[in-house]
């Protein structure tokens, strides 16, 4: 394949995967403060899984919702892509790529039409992509000018007069995201002990997290335990925002421990940044707001259509998008708001 032509198929693949988060995202928005997550969930599943099969890809889902007897879309180790799908003859020549998924990252955020529900996905190619277990995993997230220096392990007092000395500002004037859960009181005291101010979430560590990596958005970090699968996707993020984040898986149970040596971690206690958990050379990341959130409003609903904001970067080259979408399902003549 020539280089000209390399480059059109990567620019294909990339606007394919926007639809599959513009699509996820509308089709979960309509059921926006219906007080029902799975049915939320459900439709985003359902949307992302039939349209991830136009993507022009052979692909392989690492991290989805699920192991394959417990989902019965987008579970870990199913192929997609326009290789696999039912019309396919065969993925020759198609790029290998690994895909994380969250199609609907906030389930309880789009129940309750809170802000930030986002819908997600990374695609890196074959082997870029951590295989992490669905269970916790302790985060720090950071943006590019305090990455070298924060540790996962200094006490969060350090960290923080860290992060205000790189954004040369005071640590009074820091904004640190922390998911409202019982298990970070001890870490909410710290931060407050501190002088940081703090934004209490009830969920979405992912959207936070890559707030945390943009200047101007008004986060300047991400603390507390989330989500592995949710961690991935964030580290995904940052090899693109050229943010930072320090993770450790926990594995707290037998159990836990099993599960990760069968998806090939051995080192409980490891340290990962973003190049470990998302190391691939070519990563694509997207994502589309469901609800209003701190970098892409929500979708927006008209008579002939919606309206959606999407995120869209990739590493190489690198490169961030801004994507504001209209979407007519009519024939009518489009009337454009700002
Ligand atoms: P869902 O989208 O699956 O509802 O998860 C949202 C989330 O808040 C993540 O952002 C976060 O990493 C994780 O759940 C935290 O898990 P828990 O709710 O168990 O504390």
């Amino acid at each position: 394949m020539s280089d000209s032509s390399r480059a059109g198929a990567g620019a294909d693949i990339t606007s394919a995967l926007l639809e599959v988060v513009e699509r996820a995202a509308v089709a979960c928005a309509h059921t926006m403060g219906q007080g029902d997550r799975h049915r939320s969930d459900q439709v985003a599943v359902e949307s992302m899984r039939a349209t991830l099969d136009r993507v022009p890809i052979d692909g392989r889902v690492v991290i989805g919702e699920g192991e394959r007897d417990e989902a019965p879309m987008l579970y870990i180790g199913e192929l997609v892509g326009t290789a696999h799908a039912a019309s396919a003859n065969g993925g020759g020549g198609l790029p290998q790529v690994d895909i994380a998924v969250d199609p609907l990252e906030g389930t309880n955020l789009c129940a309750t039409g809170a802000s930030n529900a986002i819908a997600v996905l990374a695609v890196s190619e074959r082997g870029g992509l951590l295989h992490a277990p669905d269970i916790y995993m302790e985060k720090l997230v950071v943006g590019p000018s305090s990455k070298h220096a924060v540790y996962l392990d200094a006490p969060v007092r350090d960290n923080l007069r860290a992060i205000a000395r790189c954004l040369d500002r005071k640590v009074e004037d820091l904004v640190v995201i922390v998911l409202d859960r019982p298990r970070h009181r001890q870490l909410i005291a710290d931060i407050r002990e501190a002088g940081a101010r703090i934004r209490l979430i009830g969920d979405g560590d992912l959207s936070a997290g890559i707030s945390a990596a943009v200047r101007g958005s008004g986060v300047h970090a991400v603390m507390g335990t989330g989500g592995a699968p949710e961690g991935v996707l964030v580290a995904a993020a940052m090899r693109c925002l050229n943010g930072e984040i320090l993770a450790r898986l926990v594995v707290d149970t037998p159990e836990k421990e099993e599960r990760c040596r069968s998806m090939g971690i051995a080192d409980m206690d490891r340290v990962y940044r973003a190049a470990d958990l998302a190391c691939g050379r070519r990563i694509v990341f997207a994502a589309t707001g469901v609800t209003d959130g701190t970098l892409m409003k929500g979708v927006r609903f008209f008579g002939d259509g919606s309206r959606t904001n999407s995120l869209v970067m990739q590493t190489s080259p690198q490169r961030i998008q801004f994507v504001d979408t209209i979407h007519l399902t009519g024939d009518s003549d489009m009337v454009v708001h700002f």
